[in-house]
């Protein structure tokens, strides 16, 4: 969490800066700030978003060429103006920015306590500020290398960007655990959390490796060395980002237009991997990896939150078509829980920023056991991505709205393309059913398109729920992670809450919670267990709830007990997930949009959780 952006050059650094830190508020807005050297530093920060930041910057003076700017995610002291970053040295004349935990500020900050330091804030990056001060003049080196020898002495994660008064061209940078990029310009440099910040300016980025730190000087080339003091020559890349993909394009929200962006981003995540003569799936990512998971014993797929629901999906997927064993973790909990690993194990990452602290440690700790590590990512080049043995993006284009839409179904296709691929391999799925399938997850994006042309019907029923306290959503099956998700994606942004159930537990718990003014969401599309789940919107009406049906067009039974329907095309039962989300999707967005809320930055949310 939390968002970090820097500039040093010959431009004004403060409009990159706030610019910048907009872009990167996906990863924590609750307070920000800038510190700008101009003969002095001047830090400017506020509670609240960065708006907030630019408002209150106004009547500053905010003239400089360098500067470092950050928008937080509170993990150590609330959110408030002075515990916002940038944080200060004991003299004030080192500022820093810092993504990540420093987990052992308690016993630093004692020590410097008892060498007179005075602390302002209640961080851990105010101590590590003060640490980088303390070491500077005990050892009377230059900045660069107190922050390397400060950071031998830190346990913890870090993104972080210096400064200092007596340096006007100078920003030193580190990284470990939390991602940071630098865009290296003409006599320039940008530094942010991830490349949206500066990819109006420069194509040419590197991205910083965990334990390196680098000195970006104007007038030099960029001096990259590990913080055991190994010198590297940076490797240059040039960025495929395109500014387009990373602004609103006339939408009010990122995350309505990130679900009208699915037919496109769907399409995307099948581009090249569908050779339509030979009806074959190529996965170039996983391609040497094919066999491996074909013997595996098992698959394990670690992911959080929307990822996690995908990855129950990917369960239904890879025994349904292939057979194959899948056990799906929560990756905080598998992390610390001594599982039981071996050689023959698969483990499939899934991650939409790559930058997850929790499946990233999984991922580690699986390694370390011996097996097989894959990853499903979005961000290319991300900590997730390149920590995996093998993998495939998912190609989605950057996803900025925090409750993540077109990043679920682009994994949920990813797993669908991964699952028949191995099933035909294995040959554990009957040729014609296969083939059957192929044609039609070709319609996918098309019949997806059909659904966004719903939004006007399902914004009209989102009035009728707007006032909802609490929400149910029921499915079976391959509908049943898909319940999970409509819950989250209602609660995480317009804050009623809701809970996702597989449809025959109802009768062992959730249904006392049923009355005339609980609206229940049931996703009851034709096979896959429509009988039984016809069976369960009678039980859900014989208490009166309130029936929201999810159904297959042209279904009757479900429409005459429904309160209300939504259509969605006919499609085979293992590719229903994809279309069965969209209008969970929808009906969330318009619900919190009616509820005032702010539908792309949910409160106490981020985009990118980097911290445990
Ligand atoms: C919810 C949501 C989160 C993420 C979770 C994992 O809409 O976006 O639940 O799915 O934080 O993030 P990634 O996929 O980046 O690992």
């Amino acid at each position: 969490m939390c968002g970090i952006v820097g500039y040093v050059g010959h431009r004004e650094a403060f409009p990159i800066i706030i610019k910048g830190l907009q872009r990167l508020e996906y990863r924590g807005y609750d307070s920000s700030g800038v510190a700008l050297l101009n003969g002095k530093i001047n830090v400017y920060k506020k509670q609240g978003k960065v708006a907030d930041l630019l408002a209150f910057s106004e009547d500053k003076d905010t003239v400089s060429s360098l500067g470092i700017g950050h928008t937080r995610w509170a993990t150590h002291g609330v959110p408030n103006d002075v515990n916002a970053h940038p944080h200060t040295s004991q003299s004030k004349t080192i500022a820093l920015i810092h993504n990540g935990i420093i987990e052992n500020y308690d016993s630093i900050k004692e020590e410097l306590s008892k060498r007179g330091h005075t602390f302002e804030s209640d961080t851990d990056t105010e101590v590590l500020t003060h640490l980088i001060e303390e070491v500077q003049k005990k050892e009377r080196v230059s900045l660069f290398e107190a922050v390397r020898l400060s950071l031998a002495e830190v346990i913890g994660a870090y993104a972080i960007a210096v400064i200092e008064e007596s340096n006007t061209n100078e920003i030193i940078v580190a990284k470990k655990g939390s991602p940071l990029v630098i865009g290296v310009g003409e006599n320039e440099f940008f530094l942010a959390s991830d490349a949206t910040p500066i990819i109006e300016y420069t194509k040419n980025v590197v991205y910083l490796e965990d334990g390196e730190i680098a000195r970006l000087k104007i007038g030099e080339e960029m001096e990259l060395k590990t913080i055991e003091n190994v010198e590297k020559t940076p490797y240059i890349q040039e960025l495929e980002l395109n500014l387009e993909a990373i602004e609103k394009g006339g939408y009010e929200h990122f995350m309505l237009k990130e679900i009208f962006e699915q037919p496109k981003s769907i399409a995307d995540s099948m581009r090249g991997r569908l050779d339509s003569k030979t009806a074959e799936v190529k996965l170039g990512g996983l391609a040497e990896y094919e066999q491996k998971i074909i013997n595996a014993d098992r698959i394990i797929i670690i992911a959080c939150g929307t990822s996690w629901h995908a990855g129950l999906i990917g369960e239904y997927l890879f025994e349904d078509l292939a057979r194959i064993p899948v056990e799906v973790e929560y990756a905080s909990e598998f992390r610390y829980r001594n599982p039981i690993i071996t050689e023959k194990d698969v483990v499939l990452a899934i991650s939409q920023s790559g930058e997850t602290a929790d499946t990233l440690a999984a991922m580690k700790l699986a390694k370390d056991k011996g097996a097989t590590v894959l990853g499903i990512c979005n961000v290319v080049g991300s900590s997730i991505a390149r920590l995996s043995d093998a993998g495939s993006y998912t190609h989605a284009g950057p996803e900025i709205g925090v409750a993540s839409t077109k990043a679920f179904t682009a994994q949920v296709t990813v797993l669908t393309l991964m699952a028949l691929m191995l099933g035909r391999k294995k040959g554990t799925i009957a040729e014609s059913y296969y083939r059957e399938l192929i044609s039609e997850i070709e319609t996918i994006p098309a019949k997806v398109e059909s659904m966004i042309g719903m939004n006007d019907y399902i914004k009209e029923l989102s009035a009728k729920f707007k006032d909802a306290l609490n929400f149910l959503y029921l499915g079976r099956g391959y509908n049943f992670p898909v319940a999970l998700e409509g819950a989250l994606k209602l609660k995480e942004i317009s804050y009623i809450h809701a809970e996702g159930y597989p449809a025959a537990e109802m009768k062992h718990g959730p249904i006392a919670l049923i009355d005339e003014n609980m609206p229940i969401v049931v996703i009851a599309t034709k096979k896959g267990h429509y009988e039984k789940v016809v069976s369960n919107i009678q039980e859900v009406k014989a208490r009166n709830g309130i029936v929201i049906a999810v159904v297959t067009k042209g279904d009757t039974a479900v429409k005459e007990i429904a309160d209300y329907v939504i259509e969605i095309p006919e499609v085979a039962e293992p590719l229903v997930p994809i279309l069965s989300n969209i209008p969970l999707q929808l009906l969330s967005y318009h619900i919190a949009v009616m509820r005032d809320c702010n539908v792309d930055q949910p409160r106490n949310l981020a985009k990118s959780v980097t911290v445990e």
